[in-house]
């Protein structure tokens, strides 16, 4: 321990337990029990300036994960929102309205992208889309009608990382929101509000809810900010429900050990990736050949769960990888304790053409790998057999 650190603030893990957590009162439970209920008892004809009433957010599981989340963050307030989209799209509609305009990272979710370029111009909100690792783009494209610079990190499914004091700066030289979904690193590995990030956004599906088993997203900033968010939220019916709020709390005890070991395991398995002859190349922001390496060094706490790795033989190859899998699975999702397996050219970036995917840095015989939490060993015999089918012609 740290002789400097400040007794009163507590460590990650120790949050991630307690923050939030009920009083300690004799013969009260120790968890928080879901509260089903839509709406609350008034004690009076005219009770309450802002009833408790689901939609709002301000039932006790919602505002419990809220708490937590902040905690985990270093913010003075969060929301969780009935997805992940709902919070970055709440959190857009918040501070921007007809007529203003956002600067975003052309590495985005493709939700988000189809947001920026299709959803929001129909309610007269523009985007202009940047490379993210041009330093100079950022405040070439941020005008005085720009409300939010919106960036996400580390970037899906490259795993790119980059400087965040270009957008930082193009945001605060007109006053914008600097929002950035760090749903890879979570905070365990990067706490955004600390680089200056005044909206921090999760796909709390991933590794916030870790388990793949309930849809979530929150949002962490100032209260200035989430006042502003929630309003949209209660409008627009984008509130968590009680019972996946409930197991997103439930998650959020374990985030720093279970991302502790997302981190060993990702790590290991991108050096063995390294050695398997069938394996053209591999990404993880932890190896030191990956582009970003020294930049993730510094700004990050862990370089993550995600690796990616390219086939030798392309598409088919890649197929054939995916279908020998026996431990891991294929699906789309990532964060979860089991690992999982996609090639975007099938899911997020389907819509691309060959020459677009070239562009992403997404080439033939590419797989992203959620690396879950099994053991070691049997994650590289089940990734081996399917490398070593994959490298066998079909007849
Ligand atoms: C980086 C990122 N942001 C946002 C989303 C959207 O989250 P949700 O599916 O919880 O709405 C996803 C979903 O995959 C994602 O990967």
């Amino acid at each position: 321990m740290n002789d400097d650190s400040d007794p009163t603030e507590r460590g990650l893990a120790t949050e991630a337990v307690h923050a939030g957590g009920p009083e300690r009162a004799p013969g009260s439970p120790v968890v928080r029990p879901v509260v089903h209920s839509s709406t609350y008892f008034w004690s009076d004809p005219g009770d309450g300036a802002e009833p408790i009433y689901t939609r709002l957010g301000n039932n006790p599981n919602q505002r419990s994960v809220a708490a937590k989340v902040a905690a985990l963050e270093g913010t003075e307030d969060a929301l969780a929102l009935a997805s992940g989209m709902a919070a970055i799209a709440m959190t857009i509609l918040s501070a921007a309205s007809r007529g203003d305009h956002v600067v975003a990272s052309r590495s985005l979710y493709g939700a988000t992208h189809l947001l920026l370029k299709e959803e929001l111009p129909r309610r007269g909100i523009s985007a202009t889309l940047v490379d993210p690792h041009d330093a100079d783009a950022w405040a070439a494209a941020t005008t005085p009608r720009t409300r939010v610079v919106l960036l996400e990190l580390p970037t899906n499914p490259t795993l790119r990382v980059f400087d965040l004091g270009p957008p930082r700066r193009a945001a605060r030289s007109v006053g914008a929101l600097l929002a950035a979904d760090v749903t890879f690193a979570t905070p365990v590995n990067l706490r955004a509000a600390e680089h200056g990030v005044d909206a921090v956004l999760h796909s709390a599906t991933k590794y916030l809810g870790g388990h793949s088993d309930l849809i979530a997203g929150v949002v962490a900033g100032s209260a200035e900010l989430v006042a502003g968010v929630a309003a949209k939220m209660k409008l627009y019916g984008a509130s968590i429900d009680p019972h996946a709020a409930w197991l997103l709390e439930r998650g959020l005890r374990t985030l720093p050990t279970r991302v502790e070991r997302h981190n060993v395991s990702a790590m290991a398995l991108a050096r063995w990736f390294g050695t398997v002859p069938t394996v053209r190349r591999v990404l993880h922001p932890g190896l030191p050949d990956h582009p970003d390496h020294a930049l993730a060094r510094a700004l990050m706490d862990g370089f993550g769960g995600m690796v990616s790795i390219v086939l030798e033989g392309g598409a088919e190859a890649a197929d054939t990888f995916c279908r020998s899998l026996r431990l891991a699975s294929v699906a789309p999702s990532l964060g979860g304790v089991e690992t999982l397996v996609s090639q975007p050219r099938h899911t997020s970036h389907a819509d691309l053409s060959s020459g677009e995917l070239e562009a992403a840095g997404i080439e033939p015989g590419f797989v992203r790998i959620s690396v879950g939490l099994e053991d070691l060993r049997d994650l590289k015999a089940d990734f081996a057999a399917a490398a070593a089918a994959a490298a066998t012609p079909p007849p």
